[in-house]
């Protein structure tokens, strides 16, 4: 086997200047390893595997993974997902490594707000989703080739339609009510949207489009048009434009190479970006950044699925999306080098046709994750 070029990444970073710079580099980073649910810890073992193996290659640093409990498990046998104290333990962290949460026997609300968004609210308030479309694989759209679809999805990650506002009442009645209250705070939008401007200008085409839905709704959406707006007048060399939710899945399906940032609302861009990972080949190979950009709190890295109890426990799960994830870790910790290198050899690995069966491939969990550390080894 040739050994792997450590190429530039191809793309500019998903962490945009202008932000709390990582703390000086360390020997010894400690991370918080949060399996899950389902495939979640499969696909994290794999993942701490392949960041050791990039460790020993490049002998700078190495990992201490606190491997944590939180899971569905515990909360069938405690009636929490978390302890009392999970923020301050999380705290002792540089960053955490998530799989994923939702069991089939615990409703989906509970399991994603006693873990997930425990801990992703309110500091996190940047969910940062590449997409592209990884060398070796394909779109589902006709004619989309590796490069014409490059895209950083910003979501907004703190309020908007999942904020937890809302309420029930009449339970059980026929005049029983549900509310789900959106909240959008001129706060949150001026922070989300300063964010994706640095991020489209650290990016090549210097292009941003951001979504609303300000023609149906009138209010919140609205205030996001205007301080939108009002924040572009600071980034004068960022070309923007607004598109609508429902037209937008129409521009990314018909002219995915019209697009590069996108901006868009908790719940706008949680769809959009399913969409894209979809777009791009599969869900297996997507990851997700939720950053705290003041680093008050230990940002958190999570592949974009959920935790597939139709492969749980088959070693089936594509692992690709959690390597993916591990480098805009090690990015966020500052460790440039390690994460070239793993992407590289995941990229290879790809182009090798050592794919799983989302991909098209035959190869199982382990067997991507041996040809992805043999390719960090080779380089
Ligand atoms: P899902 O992402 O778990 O699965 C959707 C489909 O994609 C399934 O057919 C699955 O087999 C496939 N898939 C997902 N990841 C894959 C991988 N790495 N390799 C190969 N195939 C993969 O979404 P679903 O089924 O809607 O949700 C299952 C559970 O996960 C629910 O409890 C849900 O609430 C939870 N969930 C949790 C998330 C999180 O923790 N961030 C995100 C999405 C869902
Ligand atoms: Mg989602």
């Amino acid at each position: 086997m040739a050994p792997i070029a450590i190429h530039a990444d191809p793309q500019a970073p998903v962490f945009p200047a202008g932000y709390a710079a990582p703390p000086e580099r360390k020997s010894l980073y400690k991370v918080a390893q949060l399996g899950g649910d389902g495939i979640g810890p499969e696909v994290i073992d794999a993942g701490v595997q392949v960041i050791h193996a990039a460790a020993k290659k490049l002998g700078t640093f190495s990992v201490d993974f606190n491997e944590l409990d939180w899971s569905s498990d515990r909360y069938k046998k405690t009636g929490s997902y978390v302890p009392d104290d999970y923020i301050e333990v999380l705290k002792k962290h540089d960053a955490i490594f998530f799989g994923a949460v939702g069991a089939p026997d615990v409703p989906d609300h509970i399991s994603l707000w006693g873990l997930r968004l425990a801990i992703c609210q309110p500091h996190m308030y940047a969910n940062v989703r590449r997409t592209r479309i990884l060398p070796g694989t394909e779109s589902p759209l006709r004619n989309c080739q590796p490069g014409d679809l490059d895209w950083c999805i910003v979501r907004e990650n703190s309020e908007g339609e999942y904020a937890g506002h809302g309420g029930r009442s009449h339970r059980g009645l026929e005049h029983e009510v549900g509310t789900e209250v959106t909240i959008f705070t001129r706060t949150g939008i001026r922070r989300i949207a300063r964010y994706a401007f640095q991020l489209a200008q650290s990016r090549p085409r210097k292009l941003l489009t951001y979504v609303t839905k300000s023609n149906a709704m009138r209010n919140g959406m609205v205030l996001w048009d205007e301080v939108i707006n009002e924040v572009a007048k600071e980034f004068p060399d960022v070309t923007m434009d607004h598109m609508l939710v429902d037209a937008m899945t129409v521009r990314m399906t018909l002219h995915p190479k019209s697009l590069d940032t996108i901006l868009a609302t908790n719940l706008h861009a949680d769809i959009l970006s399913d969409l894209a990972a979809a777009l791009a080949g599969s869900i297996g190979v997507a990851p997700t950044a939720n950053i705290d950009p003041s680093r008050t709190m230990p940002s958190m890295f999570e592949p974009i699925h959920g935790s597939a109890f139709d492969i749980t426990g088959m070693g089936l799960a594509n692992p690709v999306a959690t390597f993916w994830t591990a480098c805009e870790m090690l990015d966020w910790l500052g460790e440039h080098e390690a994460a070239k290198l793993i992407m590289a050899a995941t990229e290879q690995t790809c182009r090798d046709g050592v794919k799983t069966k989302d991909l098209g491939g035959s190869a199982g969990t382990k067997e991507v994750t041996d040809a992805v550390i043999q390719r960090i080894m080779a380089a």
